[in-house]
């Protein structure tokens, strides 16, 4: 029986997790879930962001899933006040989650719900493989009452996995790597594209490896999405370029994400977005990115392949016949975009 440690969150986070787990049931009553409180809700519990217990429990399961954390009750610029977000980083770095992958694949019956045009986004289906454990969001970080710091670092061997995960994906797909940096200014740069570049000659020579500089990729993501296959590129980049992506599928409602370790390690699994503080409480959140992640899960954690792909076209079928929450431009509460998927499922 697979243990799937669930981390609600804040914000949307318990709204989206539910309807989630309700799929999941659906699918197999073989489910042990361990459900921990995370990100604020932690700290309001425990002090932190993620207590020993919780990431013990993670180390142990076989998957987390995970909704979103965050939101204004927490919000400081004190840097000695904990903070939602540091239960994430910590949790990442914690299992080892150096590979984040994160699909962007729009579906027809949305093309029309993008701000962009149709036929710009006709075909696309792309994947942003964004190293997870290292740059500038774990280099050290200085305070002072007049300047502060944040270092931005990364091995070899942090590029050097990364990108064979990126030509690994490539291989399964359309065997292009667009490896995303800003070479033109940054060292770290520098050397991540030679150390791709390395590992693309000494064993991918098959892929066709392009070099794209992280502002001309975010003019390209909107120009012609179409054209990429596999994006590498750094954390913090990362980041950004999969928010912007996700406007191709209509809404960031809509971008799932896993992230992957070594072979033992357990993989997590969440939506994009945050924890949308704005519409919490609203009953109005698009539970899709939740759903498409639990697929994820499916698919990577229990390689219950055939599961995945039935809540995936589940999604799809329900789009298809009309389902559009509020990002979407629809009228459609969580709760019936649940019940849309699961009549689907
Ligand atoms: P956000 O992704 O939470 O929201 C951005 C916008 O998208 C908001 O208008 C929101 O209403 C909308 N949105 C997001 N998800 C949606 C959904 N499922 N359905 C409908 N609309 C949705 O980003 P933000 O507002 O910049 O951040 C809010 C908080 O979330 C911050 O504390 C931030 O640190 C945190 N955050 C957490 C994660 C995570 O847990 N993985 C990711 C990103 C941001
Ligand atoms: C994400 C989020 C996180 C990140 C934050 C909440 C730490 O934006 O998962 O994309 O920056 O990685
Ligand atoms: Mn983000």
């Amino acid at each position: 029986m697979p243990t799937i440690v669930t981390l609600p969150g804040d914000g949307i986070g318990p709204e989206i997790m539910r309807p989630a787990l309700e799929l999941l049931r659906t699918i197999s009553e073989d489910f042990s879930f361990e459900e921990h409180a995370f990100g604020g809700a932690a700290i309001e519990l425990h002090g932190t962001a993620l207590s020993d217990d919780t990431l013990a429990a993670c180390k142990e399961a076989d998957a987390v899933l995970l909704a979103a954390v965050g939101g204004p009750r927490w919000d400081t610029t004190d840097p000695d006040k904990p903070r939602p977000e540091q239960g994430l980083l910590a949790l990442r770095k914690g299992l080892g989650l150096f590979a984040n992958l994160r699909p962007v694949r729009p579906v027809p019956a949305l093309y029309d719900a993008s701000p962009l045009k149709r036929e710009r986004i006709e075909g696309t289906d792309l994947l942003v493989v964004r190293e997870l454990t290292g740059g500038i969001y774990f280099g050290e970080k200085t305070r002072t009452a007049s300047s502060a710091s944040d270092l931005c670092e990364y091995s070899v061997d942090e590029v050097d996995r990364i990108a064979r995960v990126a030509f690994d994906a490539a291989r399964a797909r359309r065997k292009k790597v667009a490896s995303v940096d800003k070479a033109n200014v940054l060292e770290t740069s520098r050397q991540w594209r030679a150390v791709v570049h390395r590992v693309h000659t000494e064993k991918y020579e098959d892929i066709e490896l392009t070099d794209v500089l992280v502002d001309n990729a975010a003019m390209q993501l909107v120009s012609r999405p179409a054209d990429f296959d596999v994006i590498v590129t750094e954390n913090l980049f990362g980041d950004i370029l999969s928010d912007e992506a996700a406007m191709i599928t209509g809404s960031i409602g809509m971008l799932p994400s896993a992230s992957l370790g070594d072979r033992d390690a357990a993989g997590l699994f969440e939506p994009v977005h945050g924890s949308a503080p704005d519409i919490a409480g609203t009953g109005t959140a698009n539970p899709l990115a939740m759903f498409l992640s639990a697929a994820m899960m499916l698919r990577h954690a229990l390689a219950w392949e055939t599961e995945a792909a039935a809540v995936e076209s589940a999604v799809d079928r329900a789009l298809d016949a009309g389902l559009r929450t509020r990002d979407l431009g629809g009228e459609a509460t969580t709760a019936e975009a649940t019940r849309a998927v699961l009549d689907n499922l």
